[in-house]
């Protein structure tokens, strides 16, 4: 579906199918209201109305946040998609910039389906939506629909990769993503193999790994524009999966741990967007990417690895493993690049998702006006994110009888504990350009919510690229 904006009258634009928006359910400032009130719709925000002898289509609008503002659009784009139209015509004047954007993305995401496993595809008919724009703001509009377009195709590209069955998205397969990525945007890409793991010191990802028949991959993909205000390093969990290895999952946890990978895909994702709005940001992004599995070579209960920065750790259960694999990339990415930022990506506790629930991204760090930043940026992504608070009597727990660390605690507060794991393996001149975000809960959703369906969300991607684009005005 293409949606493109024409500064012309809606009039002169041709379309099967007009869409006209009813605003804080004044229906009676429409033309068809007796019509509209003869068959019920009140024009509720995000619930529509085909009129077919009239070829139009009512959305009700009331709520002119992005979060509502994108649901309104992908509750339409669900609707419009079951007729046989294939082209629709709408005018922009309800919005401003800010607020088409916002529209245009749900309309992108509400759109989107995933149907690689299907033997048989449903045709869609729609084809384009155009807007019709009549002021003076006109490049305002253009800005706005290009950004939307790129940051709700990356959301699109991270829900596909997070879709993907663990066996046909593995370690090298993502690796090979990132190597696509890197030639069809001029980025630069490395990527190491398990091999060298150990000559690093990076004894975490590697025994994470070792039971896997496919072999581990650290990425390393970085977006380096001219003159850039800001060297931001991203961090991704890209465990393609997750079976808990020997402290092994039991079977309901297990199904959807193809999710596991959902940080890394976040990051590739942002880093396409970047790449393609042309941000003035140099964005590295570090991904591990790891499958935790059982067998003779697993690592063990018991085990202490030694991470790349010297901390000995003392394994406790080996489905704590996405702290282990961001505890060597961590210190990887720091000796690498020296960031204005690090932030970094994992779908890491389930005790996050009991905190925050399934939509909210937990944000933790030292930072509190950075963390803030974040509250802010909730805004005019859509995605939603709540602040967990690090405390010293948390990070004690994390001290272990026969190792520097345990990469578990007791029971309570296991998305701060996970937190403060990392917090580890952060520099001390990092410590306040650090963000970690727990994006277990919003990650992946298998009942419909907000603009997503079943699958994958592409969650951190609208957050960070919102926060970044506010980065840019700075
Ligand atoms: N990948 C899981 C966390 C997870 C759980 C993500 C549910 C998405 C939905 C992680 O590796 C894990 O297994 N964590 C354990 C930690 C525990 C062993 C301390 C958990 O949350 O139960
Ligand atoms: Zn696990
Ligand atoms: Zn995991």
């Amino acid at each position: 579906m293409t949606l493109t904006i024409e500064n012309r009258t809606l009039s002169a634009l041709q379309a099967d199918l007009e869409l006209l928006f009813i605003q804080n359910k004044d229906i009676h400032g429409c033309e068809d209201s007796a019509l509209l009130q003869a068959i019920g719709f009140e024009g509720n925000h995000g619930t529509s109305q085909l009129l077919p002898e009239k070829r139009r289509f009512y959305i009700g609008l009331e709520k002119f946040d992005a979060n509502n503002l994108q649901i309104a659009a992908a509750n339409a784009v669900k609707a419009l998609k079951k007729f046989k139209y294939t082209s629709v015509k709408a005018s922009s004047s309800p919005f401003d910039a800010q607020s088409f954007k916002a529209f245009c993305e749900g309309l992108i995401l509400g759109d989107y389906e995933f149907t690689h496993y299907k033997s048989k595809k449903e045709p869609t008919r729609l084809a384009a939506i155009t807007f019709a724009y009549e002021g003076t703001q006109f490049s305002d509009f253009e800005t706005a629909l290009t950004d939307a377009l790129a940051i709700a195709a990356a959301t699109n590209f991270t829900r596909d990769l997070v879709n993907t069955t663990p066996d046909d998205l593995y370690p090298l397969q993502m690796a090979k993503i990132a190597k696509d990525l890197a030639s069809e945007y001029k980025l630069d890409c490395d990527i190491m193999d398990e091999a060298q793991f150990l000559d690093e010191g990076m004894e975490a990802i590697y025994m994470v790994g070792r039971a896997s028949r496919h072999n581990s991959q650290l990425i390393h993909l970085s977006y380096k524009p001219k003159n850039p205000k800001k060297v931001i390093s991203l961090v991704g969990k890209g465990l393609t999966y997750d079976s808990g290895g020997l402290s092994l999952k039991p079977a309901d946890s297990m199904l959807t741990m193809k999710m596991d990978k959902a940080g890394a895909c976040a990051v590739l994702g942002i880093i396409k967007a970047a790449a393609q709005l042309q941000l003035p940001i140099e964005i590295h992004g570090f991904i591990g990417a790891v499958e935790n599995m059982i067998g003779g070579d697993a690592y063990k209960p018991d085990d202490v690895l030694t991470a790349k920065n010297g901390t000995t750790i003392e394994v406790r259960n080996t489905d704590a493993e996405g702290r282990l694999v961001l505890a060597d990339v961590l210190c990887y990415a720091q000796e690498k690049v020296k960031p204005d930022y690090i932030f970094d990506y994992a779908t890491l506790t389930g005790a996050c998702v009991v905190a925050l629930g399934l939509y909210s991204t937990g944000v933790m760090g030292h930072n509190e006006e950075l963390k803030a930043s974040f509250a802010l940026a909730n805004r005019p992504s859509g995605e939603l994110t709540g602040a967990l608070p690090f405390n010293d009597h948390l990070k004690e727990e994390l001290k272990s009888e026969v190792a520097d660390i345990k990469n578990v605690t007791g029971r309570w507060g296991g998305a701060l504990t996970a937190g403060l794991f990392l917090d580890h393996f952060i520099e001390e001149e990092n410590k306040e350009k650090w963000i970690h975000f727990d994006i277990a809960g919003p990650a992946y959703t298998e009942k419909p919510w907000g603009v997503h369906g079943y699958g994958g969300t592409g969650a951190g991607v609208r957050l960070t690229l919102a926060w970044m684009q506010e980065l840019c005005k700075a």
